[in-house]
């Protein structure tokens, strides 16, 4: 296979012993037919020389911001050049100088800069791996799209024995293979994602809504990204931040949300509809602030939203539904009636009662139904992991598509 061919890979290597497995990587990505673009840290070359790794690469390595000749902006031209940027070895100190958008030598400036996805390859004694700080710095770039593999248990350069090893030269090489592969898998593919919760305004201070955090559609929508789709996001309001690459679009209430949707269905080769959309709204919505004055009791009138999902699944022809349902019982047999009423191929379901699963948090626990009736349950993982089983159904579903054509 020629996922590596002709791909730009920038190499940033820090200050571990495992500096010295540097080479090897660059060997295996050049030999593969990629470019390979090393910029060292200051520290890693304590343990390596900078000309070993021009040598295999057979390019300029990078040590600094200021190379003497400004009018190559490295990092930004290193940035924009990047179909990956990986990191390996990757110490404590770079995993939470990213983590905390620190950008004060060439590498980190870099990793600023750029849009390529960003492979982490930590190596580093165990009980620094173990520090929380640490946890919490690769949990959040983790949760943030950057991807990591390994540290491994084995031997460690202090004799140590335990998790802190960088993986192996190939194992890291067939990882980013593995993720430009996947890079293909929705090419020439588009998608709407809605997420989040929807507003419904009672007055201009004031409105009904849910505790939808809007996780599992950013995470679905990055995911697809991540596999070459082209993604539509449209969200009500929410605090976590879009990832980059997609056409984003914020709304308010469900009415916004439904039209947003229909002006982009016909355009697209699916709707993923992740977001919790308000079922009822106010009958009215007051024009100014509802003051209490006299009263004692309110008496709010609620009529019925459109079902967007629903309306979109009588039309939806050829094209790939998928819906989510979050219920506290008779969890499999909701799903099923939404998956038929609404004419799903695929709908993911999960028990909001249960810890670590629903609203807010990072985790999930779901079960997925698929339109031939088969059911699969998913242990509780990250809400990007299970965007990433959810798009593994989706290629399928495109597969099978393309084979009964
Ligand atoms: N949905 C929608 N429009 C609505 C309500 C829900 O498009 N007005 C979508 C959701 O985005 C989700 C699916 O329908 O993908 C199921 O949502 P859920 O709230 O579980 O089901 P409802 O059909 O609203 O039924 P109920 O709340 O009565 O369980």
């Amino acid at each position: 296979m020629d996922e590596l061919k002709n791909k730009n890979i920038i190499l940033g290597v820090t200050g571990s012993i495992a500096a010295y497995k540097a080479p090897e990587i660059i060997r295996l990505l050049v030999r593969e037919g990629a470019y390979v673009y090393p910029v060292m840290t200051r520290s890693a070359t304590y343990f390596i020389h900078p000309l070993t790794l021009q040598s295999v690469s057979r390019e300029k390595v990078t040590l600094s911001l200021f190379n003497g000749d400004e009018r190559d902006i490295r990092h930004i031209s290193l940035s924009a050049l990047a179909d990956i940027l990986l990191i390996a070895p990757a110490t404590a100190n770079i995993i939470g100088k990213i983590a905390a958008g620190i950008a004060d030598d060439i590498l980190t400036t870099t990793v600023v800069a750029t849009r390529a996805p960003v492979v982490i390859a930590p190596a580093m004694n165990e009980r620094m791996y173990e520090n929380p700080v640490v946890q919490q710095n690769i949990a959040r770039l983790k949760s943030t799209g950057y991807r990591f593999i390994g540290p491994e248990e084995g031997r460690l350069a202090c004799q140590d024995k335990g998790k802190g090893r960088m993986s192996e030269p190939a194992t890291i090489v067939g990882f980013l293979k593995k993720i430009f592969s996947k890079m293909e898998d929705f090419k020439g593919k588009s998608f709407i994602v809605t997420a989040g919760p929807t507003r419904e305004p009672i007055d201009v201070v004031r409105f009904i809504s849910n505790y939808s955090s809007g996780k599992m559609g950013f995470a679905i929508a990055r995911e697809m990204r991540d596999r070459g789709a082209k993604v539509i996001l449209i969200s009500g309001p929410t605090f976590i931040k879009p990832p980059e690459g997609v056409d984003f679009f914020v709304v308010e209430t469900a009415r916004q949300m439904e039209e947003k949707v229909k002006e982009y269905f016909d355009r697209v080769d699916g709707l993923i509809m992740t977001a919790a959309v308000c079922d009822f709204r106010p009958v009215q919505s007051f024009k100014g602030k509802m003051k209490k004055e006299s009263k004692e009791r309110v008496v709010l009138e609620l009529v019925r939203n459109p079902d967007i999902l629903e309306e979109i699944g009588r039309v939806k022809g050829e094209k790939i539904l998928i819906g989510f349902c979050a219920e506290a019982e008779n969890i499999l047999q909701e799903a099923r009636q939404k998956l038929k009423k609404k004419n799903l191929d695929l709908i993911v379901a999960n028990d909001v009662t249960e810890k670590g699963a629903g609203f807010e948090v990072d985790t999930n626990k779901v079960f997925l139904l698929n339109s031939k009736g088969e059911v699969k349950s998913l242990p509780l993982m990250s809400k990007r992991k299970v965007a990433e089983v959810i798009c593994d159904h989706i290629k399928q579903i495109l597969e099978e598509r393309q084979a009964n054509k």
